[in-house]
Parts: structure tokens; sequence; C-alpha cells
């Protein structure tokens, strides 16, 4: 018979077991040791309770789905070889290199390393010295902040996972937008949480159908996730817009997760609002990071901003923000370290330029495709995405969008992300943050592909009549 010994590394330590005497130990600590028994064991049974390999894959990890991966793996993507690839699929503004970071981000970064004072660990929410960083930026007398009041996080995601870790259970549920980022149903689904879709509308601009939203709520539900500015959608909420989703939240008695990592990438004319600000009595976690605005996503800084005038998160909540925290260790902290600076003397020039050049090839993205039969492109008023709706009736040879995308990349050479990889079928998203000579390119190809596989209703009918 075999028992297991834990031993610790000091006991270890020095002790050279040959196991002549039928104790031997292993490289880990683990002690084993034989000793006879009087009791007499059938030796079949024994076998049979020896250990087996049995390696299999977690509960969790099968749990575990990226319907964006899961759709674009399963799509036949052979571009046509006549036409270099153009992929408007990819929501990382850096990968033309069209869209540089601005200098004072980079010299941050350099004074940083070159400091020699950010190469060990930080404390698991981040240095003091960025977090107050991070609130000085974000406070306001409506809704103040200071650095106890934010955690940082390895990206926006990090920041979004731990929220939602700490504010729902197994068996509760939240509430997500449709079409929506879909980190949230992936995270949430992993975790035992139950996802319900509230529709946003497209003929008003991607607002909430509030009434839908507040059908969905139950005893069970942890939390309502707003994102705004939206990803997919490129839609910013109105300030009337944002009190009604606080009434419902606060009627409700719901905590919300406001993702704004696009926050304030809006075009001229509209104002970007935050949620926080707007609340009397709503708590709300916050999450932002570098990624978008500052254009530099592989850097993964996030943060939460801990939103609670009135006490309702309490102890309880930040206390468990900061135990997940440790679970494992947020942000770089070259990162952390450069953090002040890239917030503080990133210059009102470059936050600009970047807005100015989205909102352009939004522009000519959107008045090219509104002009082509079959589409209906829906115009973004900020982030970095574009819709465009299918009328799948005049495209009778494709079963859906994941089919006309599909074929686009076939025929054309463009890859544009279905979007029934946000659970809203028959549309489909553009990234916006390509350079303009190759927005207007796949426009064109766009715009021929429809041509070419476009059937007016009357003729789909003449042709069924015959
Ligand atoms: C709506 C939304 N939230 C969060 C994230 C994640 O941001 P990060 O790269 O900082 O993890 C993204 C990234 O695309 C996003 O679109």
């Amino acid at each position: 018979m075999s028992f297991v010994v834990k031993m610790n590394g000091a006991q270890n330590n020095g002790i050279h077991n040959n196991g002549t005497n039928g104790n031997f130990m292993n490289g880990n600590g683990v002690h084993h040791v034989s000793v006879r028994t009087h009791v007499s064991v059938n030796p079949a049974k024994l076998k049979s309770s020896r250990p087996r390999w049995t390696v299999r894959p977690s509960e969790m990890s099968k749990k575990t789905l990226n319907p964006i991966r899961a759709i674009v793996d399963g799509m036949k993507l052979t571009p046509n070889p006549e036409k270099p690839m153009i992929a408007l699929s990819i929501g990382d503004p850096t990968v033309f290199g069209n869209l540089p970071t601005d200098d004072t981000v980079l010299q941050a970064m350099r004074e940083a390393i070159d400091s020699h004072k950010y190469n060990g660990y930080a404390p698991s929410v981040g240095y003091q010295k960025s977090r107050e960083a991070v609130a000085n930026f974000y406070s306001c007398p409506e809704a103040p902040l200071e650095g106890k009041d934010v955690i940082l996080a390895s990206g926006c995601s990090q920041a979004i996972e731990l929220a939602i870790s700490v504010l729902c259970n197994p068996g509760d549920n939240i509430l997500v937008p449709c079409p929506g980022f879909s980190l949230y149903k992936t995270l949430a689904v992993s975790m035992g949480i139950q996802v319900k879709h509230y529709n946003l509308l497209p003929e008003k601009s991607w607002e909430i159908d509030l009434q839908h939203l507040e059908s969905l709520i139950d005893d069970k539900t942890a939390c309502l996730i707003v994102n705004n500015p939206s990803n997919p959608c490129g839609s910013v909420f109105s300030k009337e817009h944002l009190h009604k989703i606080l009434s419902v939240a606060s009627r409700n008695c719901i905590p919300i997760l406001a993702d704004e990592i696009y926050g304030d990438m809006v075009f001229p004319g509209c104002d970007f609002q935050s949620l926080a600000p707007l609340s009397i009595d709503v708590p709300i976690l916050s999450c932002g990071g570098l990624a978008k605005r500052w254009l530099v996503p592989g850097w993964r800084m996030g943060w939460i901003l801990i939103h609670d005038r009135n006490d309702i998160f309490g102890s309880g909540i930040r206390e468990g923000l900061v135990k997940l925290s440790q679970r494992i260790l947020g942000p770089c902290t070259v990162v952390q370290g450069a953090l002040e600076s890239i917030l503080n003397d990133t210059t009102p020039e470059f936050y600009q330029s970047t807005i100015t050049f989205l909102k352009s090839n939004s522009e000519i993205c959107f008045s090219e495709l509104s002009t082509v039969p079959g589409l209906n492109p829906v115009m973004p008023s900020g982030a970095m995405y574009i819709m465009v709706g299918i009328e799948m009736e005049h495209f009778p040879e494709f079963q859906n969008d994941v089919e006309f995308t599909e074929r686009l990349v076939t025929e054309q050479s463009v890859f544009c992300l279905p979007a029934t990889a946000f659970e809203y079928p028959n549309f489909f998203r553009i990234v916006v943050t390509v350079p303009e000579e190759m927005m207007i390119e796949a426009c064109i190809r766009i715009r021929e592909f429809c041509a070419r596989h476009y059937r007016p209703r009357s003729q789909d009918s003449h042709e069924l009549d015959q």
C-alpha cells in the first residue's frame, strides 16, 4: 500500500533517499512510503483502485467558447488570388501601421524602462501612484474618484472579468447587449452564469430597447452590462438615453458594469457621456483601458473605476475585487510606471487626429455602401466600427451573413466579420481603422460583389412563377 506524505521544502532539503527500504522521494517533495499491512487485500481490487491516466479538459475549459473564433475558424476563407486581401475584421487599430500612438506615449514608456524602477512586482491592484493617476484623469465633481477607487487590470478584458466575477455567482444571470461584444458571454458562460441578451434598435441608432431590457430582469439578475460607445455598432448613447437606462437599473436595484473602453472616441458634434456621473444611486463598475484611445492594445493596460457614492457596494465588493486581483497580478509594471505621463501628457491633437480619421473613414464607408442595393449601413457616431445590414431576401444564393461574408472573401478578398459573431444575424461589421485607400477599394469590391448577387424581389417571384 502506498501513502503520499507531502513535505515542505525545508524538510526536503538535504534528504537523500535511494529507495532501498521501500521509501523514496520524488523531486517535488512528495514522499511515497511503502508499508506492510496486516489487512488482507484482494490484489485485483488493489489494481483497479490504482490511479489511471484520466487527464481530461475541465468543465470550465469545455464551457469556454469565443464565438468569433468558433465562427471564423469554421469559415472557408480562401481569398481570390488575383486581389490582395483586405481584412476589415480585426478590431486592432495597429495592424496597418497607419495609426501610430502618440510620441509622448512612447517616450513615457522609454522613461519607465530607463528608470529601472518598474521591473518588479507591483501590488495586485496596481501601484498606488498609477491608480491615483487614473483616478485624477477620470474624476469629476459629480463622480469623484480617489486612488482607492481604481483597480488596474491586464487590459479592459481582465477588468471585465474581475467585475463579472465579483458581482455574480454561478446560477445568476447578467444582461448583455445584442448585438454586443462577445467576451461578456464567453466569460459568463465559463463561470456558470446565464446570459440574457437585450435588444439594441438599429432604427434608433442602436439605442437599448428598454422595455425588452426590463422584461428580462428577475431575482437572479446580478448585473447589467452597458457598452457605450459600442462595439460592434459604433453607437453613442445620448444623456437622455443613459438616464433612462439608469432608471431601469435603479427601479430594479441592479448594479451596472459600464464598458467604456471607447470612451471619448466620439465624432465631432456628438457628446460622450460617461454613465457614472449621471447616476444618483446605481453603483457602477466602469471598465476602460489604454487599448483603443491610446492605440496600444498590446500593452494590456486596463482598469475598473469603482463608483459607489451611496455605499451600496460597501467594503465587500471592494475587498472582493482586491482578492480576485490577487489570483494573478494585473498589468505590466513598466506600463504602470508610464501611466501617469501617458494620461497627463498625451496631446489633445493626438486624440483629435484619431477621431478625425475614424470619422472620415466611416463617412466614406457609409456613403459608399448606402447606395449599394441590398445593403443598409448604420452610420456610427464613434468607436471604430460600422454595422451593415444585409437584405438577405435579395441575396437568395446565401443562407445567412456567414455565407455572404465567406463568398465576399472568395470572390473579392474582402473580409468583414459576420454579425452572427455578435448574436446578430443578417448584418456584418466593418472596422474603420484601415488606411483610407483600402477602405475605398474595399467598398468598390463590396459594391461589385453585391451587384453580382443581388436579385430584385420582383424578379425572384417572376422566376418562381415560371
Ligand atoms: C467593447 C470592448 N470591451 C473590451 C475590449 C477589450 O479591451 P482590451 O484589449 O483592453 O482587453 C474590447 C476590445 O476590442 C472591446 O471592443
